[in-house]
């Protein structure tokens, strides 16, 4: 029998038997020559292979263990008993395979974490063969090597989970590239400094029988694929006014890709942080804001050294809150909006990692029953099944605060493709309300909730959501490996977003998804074919 991991490991396993010619039955039997004679490993690639082994060795060497213990008594060749028992499955010795089990199920647990013992099969085929040993001492290496493989197993796959997280985190070249062509040529042609909107369409900025779509991002290439995914799908283009807030550093580049790239009919808007004029309140509630998240970083950053990767689901949570979305500015100030657009009432607010894939002006029409959010709260799935996560999954339940004024099994509502009323918004204390929870959880130690933007968020508009129509926001397409057997539901969707860490302009995402959002990168365009960023 031999047994073959192909290069490219989880693809192809392929188990062959290749006749008892070439492998001879020892003469004298020892339980492990024959594992030894039979077994061939190719490794060539690491990570895939260990995971392999992780699945399928615990199952096979135990069965083949068993099989050949018992074909010392029941078959005339070793091998023959081999090939019989793994592929019919008849054990013939019931009485030796409980030895076996309960052997290795005595073996202790504590007791195998201080075995300095065996690497691999070869070590223990030449351990138990050197030194004739009984039933016992043979389970318990057993056991002790497989521990010590699947604790070998468990610490490549998180260490791969941490790497996978850690490349989510740097911008590309090509992005940096873009920014710098396009602030270079914002200073040298005139034609990049263009008013944004022409003067024709400026009054429509600010006309409530305008569709306002609101955009806030310091990344020109998601930006324009928004934008260009949006306009595609309208059956009235003319209507749209797009307004794209940006902060200092980004605002030449930004506005020279819309200046550069006008879009046909609707009106474009890009402004900078540093253009807005606003009050002293807002200002030092901003700088409280930030310094609060700038806080959580430090504390995630310092932790994360500290506790030396060591486990998954916390290492998971330290490099969320060090994530590129945690840290923005841009994430964080759209419980400012309202003050953003002071003369807006009714606006759509986009994320930057979405992409629009049908017509989305009803939403400008629609009536959110006085709330101040209208977002994706339920799901095809059924009642008792969410489009996203939890409450739970955003807030610390463990937390008294928390747990005595939340429910933890409901549904947060999807943050990234929502209608906002901004006179409801103006009329609550929703952003008073995010502001004193901030300050809430800094006094608690940041224990009340995960890092990101989204919990204070979901208590801030506790009661102000107006559930809307599911099929208008598909999440979830950046993580790990998004669901997306359903095509009817992925092409339903009006707007598909790229939440979690893969974000479709890193190289790390799922292809099939990533094409999604690729086929509206303009790749013809020449400050895209300078940067080499292909469509
Ligand atoms: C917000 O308003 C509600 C009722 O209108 C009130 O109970 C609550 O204390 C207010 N919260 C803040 C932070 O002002
Ligand atoms: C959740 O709250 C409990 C109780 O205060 C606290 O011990 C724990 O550390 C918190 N968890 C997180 C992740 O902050
Ligand atoms: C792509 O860019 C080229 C050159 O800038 C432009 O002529 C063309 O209209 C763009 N295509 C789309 C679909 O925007």
């Amino acid at each position: 029998m031999k047994f073959y991991i192909s290069t490219s490991g989880i693809k192809r396993v392929t188990i062959s038997s290749s006749g008892a010619g070439k492998a001879a039955p020892p003469s004298t039997f020892t339980p492990t020559a024959a594992v030894a004679g039979t077994r061939r490993i190719t490794i060539r690639t690491l990570l895939p292979v260990v995971l392999v082994l992780g699945l399928l060795l615990p199952f096979l060497f135990v069965r083949v263990t068993f099989l050949v213990l018992e074909s010392a008594t029941n078959c005339s060749s070793t091998l023959d008993c081999i090939g019989r028992g793994l592929f019919s499955g008849s054990d013939s010795s019931p009485k030796l395979r409980d030895e076996l089990t309960r052997a290795l199920v005595e073996a202790k647990e504590v007791e195998l974490h201080n075995e300095d013992g065996l690497e691999s099969f070869d070590e223990l085929v030449k351990e138990m063969t050197s030194k004739r040993q009984d039933i016992k001492t043979f389970a318990f290496k057993t056991k002790a090597m497989l521990s010590r493989m699947e604790r070998k197993v468990q610490s490549a796959r998180q260490r791969e989970s941490i790497y996978w997280h850690l490349a989510s985190h740097g911008v590309p070249k090509s992005l940096h590239c873009l920014c710098l062509k396009l602030a270079e040529e914002y200073a040298v042609n005139a034609l990049a400094r263009i008013r944004l909107p022409p003067p024709e369409y400026v009054s429509r900025l600010s006309d409530p029988s305008f569709h306002h779509l609101v955009l806030l991002t310091d990344n020109i290439l998601a930006a324009s694929v928004v934008v260009s995914s949006t306009l595609e799908n309208l059956a009235n283009p003319e209507k749209l006014v797009i307004h794209i807030v940006t902060d200092k550093k980004t605002y030449t580049p930004m506005h020279a890709w819309f200046a550069m790239n006008p879009v046909k009919s609707a009106a474009v808007e890009v402004k900078g942080l540093h253009q807005y004029d606003w009050s002293q309140e807002v200002n030092v509630k901003v700088k409280e804001m930030l310094e609060i998240n700038r806080l959580i970083w430090s504390r995630y950053y310092n932790n994360l050294k500290e506790e030396d990767l060591e486990h998954e689901s916390q290492n998971k949570r330290y490099l969320e809150a060090l994530s590129p979305g945690c840290l923005s500015l841009m994430n964080h100030l759209r419980i400012y909006i309202p003050e953003l657009f002071p003369n807006l009432n009714k606006i759509v607010f986009l994320d930057d990692d979405v992409v629009v894939q049908h017509d989305i002006s009803s939403l400008w029409e629609m009536d959110l029953n006085e709330k101040v959010v209208g977002a994706v709260v339920s799901s095809w799935c059924g009642d008792d099944c969410c489009p996203g996560k939890k409450i739970k999954d955003y807030l610390n339940f463990s937390h008294s605060v928390i747990s005595s004024n939340f429910d933890s099994d409901r549904c947060a509502w999807l943050y990234g493709m929502n209608v906002f009323d901004l006179e409801a918004w103006r009329r609550s204390n929703i952003t008073e309300t995010y502001q004193e929870w901030l300050k809430l959880n800094l006094r608690n130690g940041f224990s009340l909730w995960y890092p990101g933007v989204t919990p204070p968020t979901l208590i801030a508009f506790e009661g102000h959501v107006h559930p809307i129509e599911p099929s208008f926001h598909l999440d979830g397409l950046g993580f790990r490996n998004p669901d997306v057997r359903d095509r009817q539901l992925l092409e339903a969707a009006a707007v598909i977003h790229f939440s979690g860490p893969a974000k479709p302009w890193l190289e790390i995402g799922n292809p099939e998804v990533r094409g999604l959002w690729n086929k509206h990168v303009n790749s013809s365009n020449k400050f895209m074919r300078k940067c080499r960023i292909m469509g």
